[in-house]
């Protein structure tokens, strides 16, 4: 990612109120399969309420971003809702992923395939992958995002390779996006 990549997210979170239509079921599958207590780490959730929303679970967050105007409305979002996250600042396509091991990971609408290994590595034994993304069908409706961030059919199990696969599935969903969603356990 460049200098203009980061201005161009920065810019984004800047003008752009967080769209409610991309709330993310990634609560939801969190709730529904992570234990308590557990330090989870939310990559690319900057500007978006996810964080708060996990941290109000219950869990330890981390969420870290590119973007640092993203993280200073992550951690708005939290202190109004009186709870407490921690976010980094981090450049993903130059830098590492912050230290494990991590109980549960999570990513929302942020496609960065060649992060899977790393992301897997970071987790601790019987730890929890958690990825919602939309999906290539989602171009018979919606123009954006673009064939890039989409996944592939049955790709997400594919990137997560030895991994035991807890939920996967594919549809249409109620913010009228078709995501995919996965939930993997590290052995
Ligand atoms: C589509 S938004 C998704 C935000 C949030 N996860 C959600 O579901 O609303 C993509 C996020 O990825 C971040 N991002 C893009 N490239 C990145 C990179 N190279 N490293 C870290 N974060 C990045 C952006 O700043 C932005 O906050």
């Amino acid at each position: 990612m460049t200098l203009d990549d980061r201005q161009k997210w920065n810019s984004k979170w800047s003008v752009r109120e967080f769209d409610d239509c991309h709330r993310s079921t990634i609560v939801d599958l969190v709730a529904t399969n992570a234990d308590l207590p557990g330090r989870l780490l939310d990559v690319a959730g900057g500007g978006s309420p996810t964080s708060t929303n996990l941290a109000l679970l219950g869990f330890d967050v981390t969420v870290l971003d590119v973007s640092d105007v993203g993280l200073a409305m992550a951690r708005d979002t939290a202190a109004e809702a009186g709870v407490e996250i921690t976010t980094i600042e981090t450049d993903l396509d130059k830098e590492p992923l912050p230290e494990g091991p991590w109980d549960v990971i999570t990513t929302a609408n942020f496609l960065k395939r060649e992060l899977f290994p790393a992301m897997i590595d970071a987790l601790a034994p019987g730890g929890l992958i958690i990825v919602t993304v939309a999906t290539v069908t989602n171009l018979e409706r919606h123009e954006r995002p673009g064939p890039p961030f989409l996944a592939q059919p049955d790709e997400l199990p594919q990137l997560s390779a030895n991994l035991e696969i807890v939920h996967h599935s594919e549809a249409w969903r109620s913010n009228d996006r078709h995501e995919a969603h996965l939930v993997a356990r590290k052995p």
